[in-house]
């Protein structure tokens, strides 16, 4: 048994924003300035967007071992994600339930307990407290449930990804999400025994509003402009703008690759249809590296007809994944957005390794390097170019009397945007319906009133 306690969002919790009127603020074909320069808003979302619905947490490969922790975040909110000494994933708050104060300094490690630095009460790392120094100083009993830690009270993983939610109302998280689970599930089934192991990352931050990251997770319309000196870069050496991203440089829409929407915010960019479907496909759109020659030809020597099914394994998958608010798989990476404030957002890219299931060899090593490379790739020649539209946009958004942004590429135009049997809708790739579509999923959650909670141990 769990004690659970009942947060329900209040008017007052909604931090001034009851009276906004959500319909004029987000329109069909356009969205108003506020909703990425109003700190109202921005505290608003923080219970009913992060809370309110799933968020991604961590990998499960993060914390393999019983006692492993890391340090993350739901919102703004300082979380510990443990694996308990009984083996239970928790999401536990990193505040002490006595000043406040974070427990955990520590990105990551592994513990039984967590000491606080302030005055030394100890808790367990299932979040009960287990004692505090000098007991007879307190008249009260401290075994009161009250005292343990608070958590979140919905922690799900789906195939290794850890996602929480305080929302009791929200649905399970794998039907929460739904049409992009199956799509997942590819991006995984591609490695070795279907899994990845996550490694360390590369942190980015940028002045800017976390939404505008989310907006242009699956925008294929900026890519041959805003990311033209990585194209050219990629493709100095390869004569016929066959590297990389080259595919959107002439008429992107007229290609097979093409956006999906999936639904409950969640979208998905899918470049495959792009490549040429043989082994070394994957491999042969990988830009120049340090060194790639040299492991290419050792992969020949070494494995010969298999050398190329081993190289696409280092080769970043043609894919963005995107589920809402704060989770993206893009090539080998995991992007997680981080709110800071309404106008600073984290965006971390966590690289990704294989792991031999017993059919690699010594392969498994070298594939990995390459794939550090590949984080080298995209991550600094790439990110950097989206980042500078993001502050370039929160700096165009303080021009207050010019009050809209616009995302109606592709409204109106018969049979461009298409609505399937199964619900998902897709455009082409060049196409803003994906961003239309995840702008009802926010406003139908800025709207609700959550049944949100946290829980304590009994
Ligand atoms: S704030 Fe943690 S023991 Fe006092
Ligand atoms: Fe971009």
């Amino acid at each position: 048994m769990t004690a659970l306690e009942k947060i329900n969002a209040t008017p007052s919790r909604l931090g001034g924003t009851a009276l906004y009127d959500w319909d004029y603020l987000v329109q069909e074909d356009r969205a108003h300035r506020l909703i990425y320069t109003d700190p109202a808003i921005f505290e608003a979302e923080m219970t009913h967007i992060f809370g309110g619905t799933w968020t991604y947490l961590a990998h499960e490969s993060e914390i393999p071992n019983d006692n492993d922790f890391i340090t993350r975040r739901m919102g703004l909110r300082p979380l510990i994600i443990v694996r308990d000494q009984n083996g239970k994933v928790r999401a536990l708050y990193n505040r002490c339930t006595h000043r406040g104060t974070t427990l955990c300094r520590w990105d990551k490690g592994n513990s039984k307990s967590f000491q606080c630095p302030y005055h030394g009460w100890n808790f367990l790392n299932t979040g009960k407290l287990r004692g505090v120094p000098w007991p007879e100083g307190y008249a009260a009993d401290m075994r009161d449930p009250k005292y343990n830690l608070a958590q979140v009270p919905r922690v799900e993983s789906y195939r290794g990804f850890i996602f929480g939610t305080l929302n009791m109302d929200a649905l399970p998280l794998v039907e929460h999400l739904g049409a992009i689970a199956p799509i997942i599930d590819e991006w995984l089934d591609r490695n070795p025994g279907g899994k990845v192991v996550v490694c360390e990352a590369n942190r980015f931050r940028y002045k800017g509003n976390w939404k505008l990251a989310y907006d242009n997770s699956c925008d294929g319309y900026h890519v041959a402009y805003s990311h033209r000196s990585l194209l050219e870069t990629e493709n100095r050496f390869a004569g016929d703008n066959a590297k990389g991203m080259a595919y959107y440089k002439n008429s992107p829409d007229s290609l097979a690759m093409y956006m999906r929407y999936t639904g409950h915010g969640n979208h998905f960019k899918d470049k495959r249809p792009n490549l040429e479907k043989r082994p070394g496909g994957l491999w042969a759109l990988e830009s120049a590296h340090p060194g790639m020659e040299h492991y290419e030809a050792d992969f020949i020597r070494r494995f010969g007809d298999r050398a190329f099914s081993l190289l696409d394994l280092a080769g970043s998958e043609p894919v963005n994944i995107n589920v809402f608010p704060n989770f993206s798989l893009l090539g080998n990476h995991i992007q997680v957005f981080e709110p800071v404030s309404v106008e600073e957002t984290n965006a971390i890219w966590y690289g990704t390794m294989v792991v031999d299931d017993g059919t690699l060899g010594d392969a498994a090593t070298d594939i990995n390097a390459l794939r550090m490379r590949t984080q080298e790739g995209f991550p600094n020649f790439g990110e950097v170019d989206d980042i500078a539209n993001f502050e370039q946009i929160q700096r165009g958004l303080m021009a207050l009397e010019d009050e809209w942004v616009y995302m109606h590429r592709g409204l109106g135009i018969p049979d461009r945007v298409k609505t399937h049997a199964d619900g998902t809708i897709t455009a082409p790739a060049t196409d803003e319906a994906f961003m239309r579509e995840h702008f009802k999923e926010w406003k139908r959650l800025m709207k609700a009133r959550p049944n949100l909670a946290i829980e304590r141990e009994p």
